[in-house]
């Protein structure tokens, strides 16, 4: 049995990088490993670490010898062997030919042209949320924006009643909860929360799809009610996989993007223009990917940079490395929105290159146009930074503002 999962790696992460002055940093690391141990095996986790952009590509393509299947049957928290929904076959775990199947009913939708035609809903949805902090001096840019945000962009497009937009969001905070300090006890409540969690979603999907079908509704729901190609449980796990693959992603997307412009000074400069928003956008997604690694399964024995990997063997592919690779960018470790050629790999490669790219691209240039529009400044405490791991962003991000007059209706 397989599950709708996040697009992410590792869950806990290597010792090499809690080490350094007890700061989350992984970039000093990459930078070490890409130069003097670039495909090595981790002796503690017991599966391989891939850092060079050349071989996470090649990984990333070689659908051959390379599973996305879930990994890892030990991990209690990236495998669901105890899921008792029975179902959630997704397209992010499984190969081709398969995954066109699960794929191509839905890839039309999440194209350029249809994002554009979403765009003056998702205009809608931040307005909203940015209404909701009317008044106030102080605020958490990852509570009160960057979390709300993304989650009610997906339940509108899904279609999902307004009413129901707080259940969904708290469902959707159980299935990416991580334990914090890793006791016993947080694990079963944690996963007990998960498995409750997904089961009520299940629920409720089960009955929108029912309900939808044959109906002519734009939303994602009835697109997948009335799709021949799936299953009713792959129609539920479509769903689920939409709300759990593009909320925190997308959540750390725009942190990241405040954090980067509050911290380089450059949050005017791209107010007046002066910097264009879609170059850092992609400058952000490179610089501080939001996903900062895959794993994958070997399914044959490969040679990849002089070591020998066998099938059966779990490689751990790090995006953030390979996005700071020096043989594909200048000057990796600074953050250049207006200089470079960008190609970085943040939604990964290969066919299951991120389906929400082009949404999560227009949500976080809506998102921060109206932000910046809203508040002549932002004044991010950037002095507690408290990065997470692999799905990378922040805890919190408090700012300060000054209020302008909202734009115009
Ligand atoms: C896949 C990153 C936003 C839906 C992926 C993958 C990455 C990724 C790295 C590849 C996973 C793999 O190869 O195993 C991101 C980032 C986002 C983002 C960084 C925001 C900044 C979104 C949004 C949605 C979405 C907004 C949908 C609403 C998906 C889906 C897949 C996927 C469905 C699986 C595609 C497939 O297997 O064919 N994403 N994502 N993502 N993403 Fe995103």
């Amino acid at each position: 049995m397989q599950s709708a999962d996040l697009p992410v790696g590792v869950e806990q992460p290597p010792e090499a990088i809690r080490s350094r002055e007890g700061q989350l940093s992984p970039f000093d690391w990459y930078a070490e490993m890409r130069a003097e141990d670039p495909v090595r095996f981790d002796e503690q986790r017991e599966m391989w670490d891939i850092f060079r952009y050349e071989d996470v590509d090649r990984v990333l393509k070689d659908h051959d010898a390379f599973t996305a299947r879930r990994t890892r049957e030990d991990n209690e928290f990236s495998s669901d062997a105890e899921d008792d929904t029975g179902m959630l076959q997704t397209m992010i775990t499984v190969d081709p030919p398969e995954h066109n199947r699960l794929r191509g009913f839905v890839d039309e939708r999440f194209q350029p042209g249809s994002i554009r035609e979403y765009q003056p809903r998702v205009e809608a949805v931040t307005e909203d949320v940015l209404d909701a902090l009317a008044g106030k001096e102080q605020f958490d840019f990852v509570d009160e924006f960057a979390i709300p945000f993304p989650v009610t962009v997906i339940a509108e497009l899904l279609g999902i009643p307004a009413e129901r937009r707080d259940q969904f969001k708290a469902w959707s905070d159980a299935l990416i909860a991580r334990p914090k300090n890793g006791t016993q006890t947080e694990i079963q409540r944690i996963q007990q929360e998960r498995q409750q969690a997904r089961q009520e979603m299940s629920g409720y999907f089960t009955k929108l799809v029912a309900e939808r079908r044959g109906g002519d509704g734009d939303d994602f729901i009835t697109l997948a009610a009335n799709t021949e190609e799936l299953s009713r449980e792959e129609k539920v796990g479509f769903c689920i996989l939409l709300l759990l693959a593009g909320n925190i992603t997308t959540t750390n997307l725009l942190t990241n993007a405040i954090w980067s412009l509050e911290e380089q000074g450059l949050t005017d400069a791209v107010r007046t223009g002066a910097i264009d928003r879609k170059q850092v956008v992609e400058e952000v997604l490179r610089y501080r990917s939001p996903v900062q690694s895959l794993n994958r399964i070997a399914i044959a024995d490969v040679e990849l940079n002089g070591k020998q990997i066998q099938a059966g063997d779990v490689v751990t592919l790090w995006l953030g490395a390979a996005n700071r690779d020096p043989e594909i960018f200048d000057a990796p470790e600074e953050f250049r929105p207006e200089q470079r050629p960008n190609r970085h790999m943040a939604f990964g490669m290969g066919v299951h290159f991120c389906l929400g790219a082009h949404l999560a691209r227009m949500e976080a240039d809506v998102a921060m146009q109206q932000l910046l529009e809203r508040f002549d400044r932002l004044d991010a405490n950037l002095s507690n930074l408290d990065p997470l791991y692999s799905l990378y962003g922040l805890k919190s991000l408090p700012c300060e503002v000054n209020r302008t007059a909202p734009p115009a209706k």
